[in-house]
């Protein structure tokens, strides 16, 4: 066969293997690369992302300061077992306002990604003070101090605007409203008008630690009660089965 005896050639010629093996490879690199630098966005829109709320947002400034991504991921990989366990896999556009997404690596605890709604705000708040109440045999390290710290929300706008900066879609009248939006999330007595407007029906409005007062209890359970609740995957078709 000729072209097996062509191939000869290049089987004897090290040199040659090397310059056209380099050759084969940078052509492959580029069509898989070179498409990147041209695409927008390599995140497809999903319908009911929006940015995370100013309350929830100080809330997520918590989870990150307490470590809590050592012990729990929040991503939900497309496997049997997982789904059947925390449900829908996590899509991209579910963390693409995460600045740093909470992905992470281990899970000593269970998967958060859609723990948003699981349970009440009661049993948020009695696990926290003491994980072992609930669930006799966590190792998870007891959090009650966060309902014994008030949290003013003083400079949440800046973190938006710090957000923002890096793509977050917040707007100016999100920003400017941001130490009021902070406060009234937890006031389902006061006027959170507003704060549906900007973000929407479905931000949950209570007083998530169930006293008097804005803790960091409150952000970190709002925060929570939020996670996986944004996109409606009753009605969700990924792209590629549309
Ligand atoms: C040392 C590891 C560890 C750390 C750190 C940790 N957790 Fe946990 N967490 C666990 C374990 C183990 C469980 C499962 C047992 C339980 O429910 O307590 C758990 C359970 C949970 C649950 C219930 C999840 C479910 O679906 O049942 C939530 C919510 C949670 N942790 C939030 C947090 C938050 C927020 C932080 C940070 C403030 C945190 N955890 C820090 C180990 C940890």
């Amino acid at each position: 066969m000729a072209i097996l005896d062509k191939h000869t050639i290049l089987e004897k010629n090290v040199t040659l293997l090397a310059i056209l093996s380099l050759l084969v490879v940078t052509i492959g690199g580029i069509v898989q690369i070179a498409p990147l630098f041209w695409l927008e966005n390599t995140i497809e829109d999903v319908e009911g992302m929006r940015p995370y709320t100013p309350l929830e947002l100080a809330g997520r400034e918590i989870y990150l300061r307490e470590g809590c991504y050592v012990c729990h991921s929040q991503m939900i990989r497309p496997m049997r077992d997982e789904v059947e366990r925390y449900g829908h896999y996590s899509l991209a556009a579910e963390s693409q306002y995460d600045h740093p997404f909470q992905w992470g690596s281990k899970r000593t605890g269970p998967d958060l990604a859609r723990v948003g709604g699981r349970y009440s705000d009661e049993w948020h708040v009695d696990h926290f003070r003491n994980p072992q109440s609930v669930v006799p045999e966590s190792v998870m390290p007891k959090y009650g101090h966060l309902e014994n710290t008030p949290i003013d929300g003083k400079y949440i706008g800046d973190l938006m605007a710090t957000n923002a900066f890096v793509g977050v879609p917040y707007t100016d009248e999100m920003i400017e409203n941001a130490q009021a939006d902070f406060a009234v999330q937890t006031d389902p007595f006061g006027d959170f008008d507003g704060l549906i407007e900007r973000y929407g029906e479905k931000v949950n409005v209570r007083n998530f630690d169930g006293q008097e007062g804005i803790s960091e209890a409150d952000a970190l359970i709002a925060y929570m009660q939020m996670l996986g609740t944004l996109v409606d995957f009753s009605t969700f078709t990924p792209v590629a089965s549309r």
